[in-house]
């Protein structure tokens, strides 16, 4: 059903009716476009929420539509070479995703397509580049179609009957343009025209898509190709599309080659230049070659020899590709969430800037002196926010989102060995300036001045788990795990004190208080307990009858030094013999129902699913990186080698599982469930960022310090000859391990390119 290619860097498929429509992501950074193995999917210019470009019908039947079509009209025959939507199929296909592109090869009744889809660098448009080749001499027909939609998506709900009348869509110099502009629209300014274009000659159009498709009929079986002429629709108020119809005179076995561009540009002039530039001979090899660069030198930042030729797919291929789409969209589109209300969540993206750090440290800064435009003076951030669409934040007040800011300027300033950043000004949200080393002394002020009766973190509007927010209300619930966030981060705080000359005796003093605390009041006896509700209540203890043992608190009992050794042990064990299973490690046991009371549960969740007793991949991560800690390789492996996408989909069944072999999904349904191994929530979740960061600094063990490169692996039992490369500080490092159970530390030195380390 699909199979992946290392050197080209390519998952090709081979059968397009997957479970669930497996997609990619094509962006140039500011166009953006998600799309399936089957050709559906959906456009936007820089936001989902305000500039979307294309229909996409979140959770229809059919599934996955629509898309970017182009219907082949031979003789009677009427396919596509996305194989979908035409009922009439393809006699041969595949469709494989690569880095930034996607390509569908298809041949039916002797005529063969190879369509590229691509967003470039040059022009903010998708590039659709069409091939044919044909046995025997033929004319043949072909209508790139795209179904328009308002470009918000929210206000096309609720007032499309109005607005819908104020959309337009005409031929310009044999270009299509839509324009959307309605009233009160936010931001009609910075509002772009949306535009269709070719570099072949067309013979007609449609810009109206009821005369496109005609009543009654779908993407399926459009009129307009079935008659084989479109209407030379325009639209002025409706429901708009771009269609051409397009004659290919095919010589047998000679290949013609046909590109359409759906592209966006401030004016019409911008459009006639933008188009002039699309058609100059060799613009899309051009297109295509700098995508290839780009993401082969970024990827090159890290790559690695494994006996585990999955892992290494993972790990040198598509965790670091998800791992950049998370960067760049955070939680916000995806087949599952549609793009409507989550703008960039503080929490979400300071873990994804976690990972981005080894690759790309500037994109990491912006990203994170954008967080910061989001703290107050008092330390506090807001949950999140919307730096696109202008709109007002989320001003919830979080235990947690503060705080990974301090963890995202540790791990700057130890990838880059200076302290530079912590210098730079950063503006608060209330007003004022600040250092950035000012601003992660807030965060932890911040806590400081917020613990509860018992001493722990108030838990606020909830830590990492959502969820919590029921357990504080009242504004007296604590969060342990808040407390082992805090642990991990005063002791970055420490040694970044050290380095900037200050005393560190403060974040100690407060450290040593709180691990005394988790080793007092939070230990149950064989494992670490979860939160104190508002009525001083232990949720994740024995005493309780549901939802007993949570994950998150064991492994940051690790990860923060808190846990006293034993007790770390202790509790990981209980990791392994209550949370694990053959697909994974659960977030909590046993799954809830009506707890704590049937009127006000924790959770609405089905027993087994989401929040409530799945296999919650991001958490899994914590626990790989906990077994790394404690040297237990063996289950660190075997808890980072069961979660693999391949691995834990051929391990449920492709149609159990149902989402992409290739990239991680937030959660699984857990044994709890009647469909135990079931992933939800594909590509767009914070396990993309953790998972890269146990597998590359805690089982293979590279980590940057301050004074330079740390191998420290953790990798299982018989495994020799692993060879890593990674670029530090500007110097190439060519890693050999033999697994000889020792560790290496590499002093940098500055002006090195390339050194080469054996252990
Ligand atoms: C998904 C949310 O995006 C994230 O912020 C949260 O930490 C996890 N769910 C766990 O609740």
């Amino acid at each position: 059903m699909y199979h992946f290619h290392k050197e080209r860097k390519e998952i090709t498929i081979d059968k397009y009716n997957t479970p669930t429509p497996w997609m990619n992501y094509l962006s140039n950074g500011t166009f953006h476009t998600m799309i399936s193995q089957a050709g559906g999917g959906v456009a936007f210019y820089r936001s989902p929420q305000i500039w979307r470009i294309n229909h996409y019908r979140f959770f229809h039947l059919p599934m996955d539509r629509s898309g970017f079509y182009t219907y082949i009209r031979d003789g009677k025959d009427i396919w596509c070479p996305t194989n979908e939507p035409c009922r009439m199929k393809p006699e041969q296909w595949k469709a494989s995703h690569g880095m930034g592109y996607t390509r569908y090869e298809a041949k039916r009744n002797g005529v063969e397509v190879k369509a590229t889809y691509l967003v470039g660098s040059y022009e903010d448009a998708l590039i659709w580049n069409l091939k044919f080749k044909s046995d025997e001499d033929k004319k043949i027909t072909v209508y790139p179609y795209v179904e328009l939609g308002m470009m918000e998506f929210m206000r096309e709900l609720q007032w499309q009957c109005y607005n819908k009348h104020q959309l337009s869509a005409y031929n310009l110099e044999d270009i299509l343009v839509y324009r959307y502009g309605v009233e009160d629209q936010p931001k009609p300014k910075e509002t772009p025209y949306v535009y269709f274009a070719s570099d072949a000659a067309i013979s007609g159009f449609d810009c109206d898509r009821d005369e496109f498709i005609g009543s009654y009929r779908s993407e399926e079986n459009p009129i307009r190709v079935e008659e084989n002429a479109c209407s030379n629709s325009t639209l002025f108020g409706g429901d708009p599309c771009f269609a051409f119809q397009i004659e290919v005179d095919l010589k047998a076995g000679k290949e013609k080659e046909v590109t359409i561009f759906l592209g966006t540009a401030m004016t019409e002039k911008e459009i006639l230049d933008s188009v002039r530039n699309c058609r100059q001979e060799g613009f899309v090899s051009k297109s295509l070659r700098s995508l290839k660069e780009d993401w082969d030198s970024f990827l090159e930042n890290f790559q690695c020899e494994l006996p585990d030729k999955e892992a290494e797919t993972m790990i040198n291929i598509w965790n670091p590709y998800q791992m950049e789409r998370n960067f760049q969209f955070s939680r916000n589109i995806s087949y599952y969430a549609t793009g409507t209300f989550r703008g960039v969540g503080v929490r979400d993206t300071a873990q994804d800037i976690l990972a981005m750090i080894p690759f790309d440290l500037e994109r990491a800064k912006n990203k994170l002196n954008l967080l910061f435009t989001q703290q107050y003076q008092d330390g506090h951030c807001n949950h999140y926010f919307f730096p696109t669409e202008g709109w007002e934040p989320v001003k919830r007040i979080h235990s947690d989102n503060h705080l990974w800011l301090v963890m995202d300027v540790y791990n700057i300033i130890l990838e880059e060995g200076k302290l530079d950043y912590l210098f730079t000004s950063q503006p608060y949200y209330d007003g004022g300036r600040d250092t950035v080393w000012e601003h992660i002394k807030r965060s932890i002020e911040f806590t400081k001045k917020n613990l509860g009766e018992r001493g722990f973190p108030l838990m606020l509007s909830s830590d990492w788990n959502d969820m919590l927010y029921k357990v504080c209300r009242k504004g007296k619930g604590e969060s342990i795990w808040t407390s082992m966030q805090y642990g991990t981060v005063l002791k970055m705080m420490a040694h970044l004190s050290q380095l900037m000359g200050e005393e560190p005796s403060e974040y100690l003093r407060i450290y040593e208080e709180q691990k005394e605390l988790v080793n007092s009041v939070a230990w149950d006896g064989q494992w670490f307990r979860r939160c104190i509700t508002d009525d001083g209540t232990f949720i994740g203890s024995k005493d309780q009858e549901q939802a007993k043992i949570w994950l998150n608190t064991q492994s940051w009992a690790v990860i923060s030094g808190m846990g006293d050794q034993e007790k770390q042990l202790q509790a990981m064990d209980s990791v392994k013999k209550h949370l694990n299973t053959e697909l994974g490690i659960k977030k909590i046991h046993p799954a809830m129902k009506d707890y704590p009371s049937k009127e006000d549960p924790l959770t609405y969740y089905n027993k087994g699913c989401g929040e409530n007793g799945s296999v919650f991949c991001h958490a899994n991560t914590w626990a790989i990186i906990a077994e790394c800690m404690l040297g237990r390789s063996d289950l660190a492996y075997q808890y980072y080698h069961q979660l693999l996408p391949m691995v834990v989909q051929s391990k449920a069944g492709e149609a159990r599982y149902k989402a992409e072999p290739y990239v991680y999904a937030s959660n699984i349904f857990g044994p709890e469930s009647d469909k135990f191994g079931l992933a939800n929530v594909s590509w767009l979740t914070g396990t993309a960022a953790w998972m890269y960061l146990a597998a590359t600094q805690y089982l293979l063990g590279v980590k940057p310090k301050w004074e330079g490169l740390e191998i420290a692996p953790c990798i299982p039992e018989g495994w020799e000859n692993v060879h890593i490369e990674r670029v530090f500080r500007g110097c190439k490092y060519h890693i050999t391990i033999k697994n000889s159970g020792s560790k290496a530390f590499i002093e940098h030195v500055e002006g090195r390119k390339e050194f080469s380390v054996e252990i």
